[in-house]
Formats: structure tokens, sequence, C-alpha cells
């Protein structure tokens, strides 16, 4: 009988992470939905999953930078669907306000490191424990990957934070992937560019335009999609020997042109 598998994601309730819980849930996964606020975004992801062949999929609520909140993610899976095999770090945030760098405010700079940086990787530090002190499914395949930004590179003058969130991200990346490869899981960063959700709705207008001029060589926004497809290559064990990777997922936005 084929061992059915469980993944985590964090921020599934909607865009990227959500169609990376229906792609995983479509490879036969048993998915955890974490959202932070919106039950009912995460109740029609968990209906998506579902109709995608998720044999279970429950939602569970919980503000990933806040470590009593985490740890309790973490129990409510396992004890509603066994342990975690694959941990997708989606959950982020842009900042509330975009300032530049002379005006920022260090309240804004604390709350992004905290989502986006300290959460992840200490998420990841809670589900790593658990696998290595498991000897027993140590043949489970597992894997990790973090959703970074093409914003750990690349400058935005008016969202420093989020930039060196970001960046930190990349170093998260790297160093989860050293400390879990002797272990033979894969830990990859998936480095998207503009994608269309609702974290990029309000500066849609901005990106049409500087996508058809060709910011973007593929010339179109990324879709939720794009990302799905990588993260459900890793979950499957497609990427079982690129520990450490950064798959960008922008379009070639990243490729530096003269
Ligand atoms: N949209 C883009 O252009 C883009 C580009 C590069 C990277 N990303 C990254 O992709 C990831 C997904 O973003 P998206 O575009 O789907 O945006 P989104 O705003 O639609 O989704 C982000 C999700 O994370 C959740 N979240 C935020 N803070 C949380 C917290 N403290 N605890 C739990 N959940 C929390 C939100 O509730 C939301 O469901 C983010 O990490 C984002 O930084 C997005």
């Amino acid at each position: 009988m084929t061992q059915v598998r469980t993944a985590l994601i964090t921020g599934a309730g909607r865009g990227i992470g959500r169609a990376i819980a229906v792609g995983l849930a479509a490879e036969g996964f048993q998915v955890a939905v974490n959202y932070h606020s919106n039950s009912s975004a995460a109740d029609e992801a968990l209906e998506l999953c579902r109709a995608a062949g998720a044999p279970k999929a429950v939602a569970v609520q919980a503000d990933i930078s806040i470590p009593a909140e985490a740890s309790k993610l973490l129990e409510t899976v396992e004890a509603e669907l066994g342990q975690v095999d694959v941990l997708i770090n989606n959950a982020g945030r842009a900042p509330s306000e975009r300032a530049d760098i002379l005006e920022a405010s260090r309240e804004s700079f604390d709350d992004l490191l905290s989502v986006n940086l300290a959460g992840p990787y200490f998420l990841t530090q809670a589900v790593a424990r658990t696998w290595l002190a498991d000897t027993e499914s140590a043949t489970r395949r597992r894997a990790v990957a973090f959703i970074s930004s093409i914003s750990a590179e690349t400058v935005s003058l008016n969202r420093g934070e989020y930039c060196i969130s970001k960046a930190g991200i990349a170093m998260a990346s790297k160093l989860w992937a050293a400390r879990l490869a002797p272990h033979q899981i894969p830990v990859i960063e998936i480095r998207p560019g503009i994608m269309k959700t609702d974290m990029t709705s309000a500066v849609q207008d901005v990106y049409d335009k500087k996508i058809a001029d060709g910011l973007v060589p593929q010339r179109r926004w990324g879709v939720p999609e794009d990302i799905a497809r990588i993260t459900s290559a890793l979950a499957r064990g497609d990427l079982d020997f690129c520990s450490g990777a950064v798959v960008y997922a922008d379009g070639g936005f990243h490729i530096s042109r003269l």
C-alpha cells in the first residue's frame, strides 16, 4: 500500500499558497492549509484541495510569526494528519505602507522580519526537530521549500524591509539545506518574480505597463500555478538532488541585460 504523505503550506488561504496546496492535493497529499485570518477563503481552499484529490484536508488558523501559534499549528497538523512530510514556507506580507527607506519605520521593519523571516525560519526548525528525532520514519520522503522573492536581490527603495526579509530567507534556505542534506531532505528556495495575486493588486497598472515594456523578458505576469508546479516537483521527489537550489520563477527578470 502506498504511504499517504502530508504537506503543510503556510498562508495557503489564497494566492500562491492556495495554488501550492491544490497542486499537492492533486499529487495525493493530505494537505494542511494554514491561514492567518480569513476562514472563508481557507474553506474555499479546502474545497479545491478535496476536489483535486486530497485524501484529507484541514485548515488551521495561526499567525506564524507568533511562536506559541506556530507551535500550536504544528501540534494540530500532527494530531489531524500525522507527521508533516513536506513543509512549504509561503506565508509573507508586504509592508502595510510603502515608504522610502529614509522614512520607513522601525515598527514596519520588525513586523516584516518577524512574519517573513523569523516565522518560517523557526517553523522549519520545529519541523526539522520532529524529523530528526524520529529515526523510525527516516525513510519517508521529506522536503522543504521557502518562497522568497526577486526582492531577495533586487532593491525597491520603498520597501527595504521586505527586501531584507527576503534576502534573509535566501540564507535561511541555504542554512536548512546544509543542515538537512545529510538526512536526504532537500531544501530549496523558490524566487518568484512579479506575480498576479492580491499582494500586487494595488500596483497592477504600474506593472502591466512595465511588463509590456519588457521588464520581464517573457512579457507576462507570473501566476500562482507557476510556483505550484515547482513545489509539486519537489514533493514528488523530482528535485531530490537539488538541495540548496534557488529556483527562479520570474520569466527571466533576473537576467542582467545590456
Ligand atoms: N505576489 C508577488 O508578486 C510575489 C512575488 C514574489 C514573492 N511573493 C511571495 O509569495 C508568498 C505568497 O504571496 P502571494 O502573492 O500569494 O500574496 P497573498 O497576500 O495573496 O498571500 C499571502 C498569504 O500569507 C498569509 N500571511 C501573511 N502573514 C501571515 C502570518 N503572519 N501568518 C500566517 N499567514 C500569513 C496571508 O494571510 C495570505 O494568505 C509571499 O511570501 C510573498 O512574499 C509574492
